[in-house]
């Protein structure tokens, strides 16, 4: 484990060098984001949600071949069962692997969990509620990514941001917090830790990497959106998708037009570099990424931004030293 964090969770679960994990996001989380991330200190992810055991076997093998480092596995429970051959298929071929660290998301973690416990496997769960982190660690995961709601992607309905879920969470639960949504650097994710968590977890900074596969389009409006740069919009039948504001997304939430199937999103924005006519993912933290980089310096970047925070807040204690006692408050 590394020295810089004694007794941190996320580090002891994971084996990375740093706290840092990057979101599971579908078609873009898989070998070259993921294996980047990991080589570079973090904790890559690689995303399953196209069900196919194909293309998990040539990933999952791409990451191995690039890097000995460790990574993740996301199961999007929702997405797996809908072909319960291919969801089996898959998770067993995962353990074959000795896959070590698996996040659930996107339903309930108890279809998988036994299972993945009795091969050892490290289990997060992503939750965008307190209710959702009460459930998931009566289900016995070993640690939650707590989503607020700046967060890119499928959202809930009804959702918290993370400035307020993660206290709301930290004050009821003792598991490991993963903190996402709205994390884009050093200065986000020292704030997530002063807010209980152990780690944070990073979508939208990673789409605006330089190993990131999509179009340089669609990294390029990241770069540009502005802190009002997202919007809602609906996913059917009962979920909302934070999405960069365009003409297209912009008429998805007036309900001017019909939101697509996910595939369409793919090749016309991740492949076609089409912003205008897609409702592109993208979190609130847009606004404060200013360039596309590589992903060791993002991470390396984080860092750096973290421990500067760190040193910021210590220097606040000036030279007092008493002030965990209510007699040196009051002087
Ligand atoms: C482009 C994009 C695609 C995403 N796709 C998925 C997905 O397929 N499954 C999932 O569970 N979450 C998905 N998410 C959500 C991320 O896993 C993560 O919760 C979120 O990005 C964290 O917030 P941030 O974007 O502010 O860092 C996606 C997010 C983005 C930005």
């Amino acid at each position: 484990m590394s020295e810089a964090f004694p007794g941190n969770r996320v580090l002891a679960h994971t084996g990375a060098r740093y706290p840092i994990i990057q979101a599971p996001m579908t078609w873009i989380a898989r070998s070259r984001l993921a294996a980047a991330v990991s080589a570079a200190g973090g904790l890559g992810m690689m995303e399953t949600s196209s069900v196919d055991i194909e293309v998990t076997r040539r990933e999952y093998q791409a990451i191995e071949a690039t890097t000995d480092a460790p990574f993740g596995v996301n199961l999007p429970i929702m997405f797996l069962r809908q072909n319960e051959a291919m969801e089996a298929q898959i998770l067993d071929w995962l353990l074959e692997q000795g896959v070590h660290f698996v996040t659930t998301s996107a339903g309930n973690p108890r279809r998988h969990i036994e299972r993945l416990k009795a091969a050892g496997v490290i289990v997060y769960h992503s939750v965008p509620s307190l209710e959702g982190a009460l459930k998931a660690q009566d289900a016995g995961v070993d640690g939650l990514i707590v989503e607020g709601a700046e967060s890119g992607g499928i959202r809930n309905a009804e959702e918290v941001n993370t400035f307020v879920l993660l206290q709301a969470v930290r004050e009821r639960v003792d598991l490991p917090i993963v903190a996402a949504g709205g994390i884009v650097d050093g200065r986000g994710m020292a704030a997530a830790m002063a807010l209980g968590a152990d780690g944070v977890a990073m979508g939208t900074r990673f789409v605006a990497s330089t190993e990131s596969p999509v179009h340089q389009n669609y990294k390029d409006a990241i770069v540009a959106a502005g802190v009002d740069g997202t919007i809602m919009v609906p996913r059917p039948p009962r979920a909302k998708l934070r999405a960069l504001k365009t003409p297209a997304s912009v008429a998805l939430a007036a309900g001017e037009a019909a939101s697509g199937p996910m595939g369409s999103v793919i090749d016309a924005l991740y492949v076609g570099g089409d912003v205008d006519g897609t409702a592109g993912s993208a979190g609130q933290g847009s606004a404060l990424i200013h360039e596309v980089k590589p992903v060791a310096n993002i991470i390396e970047d984080t860092m750096i931004g973290f421990w500067r925070e760190i040193d910021r807040l210590s220097a606040l204690r000036g030279s007092e030293t008493m002030t965990t006692n209510r007699e040196s408050i009051h002087g």
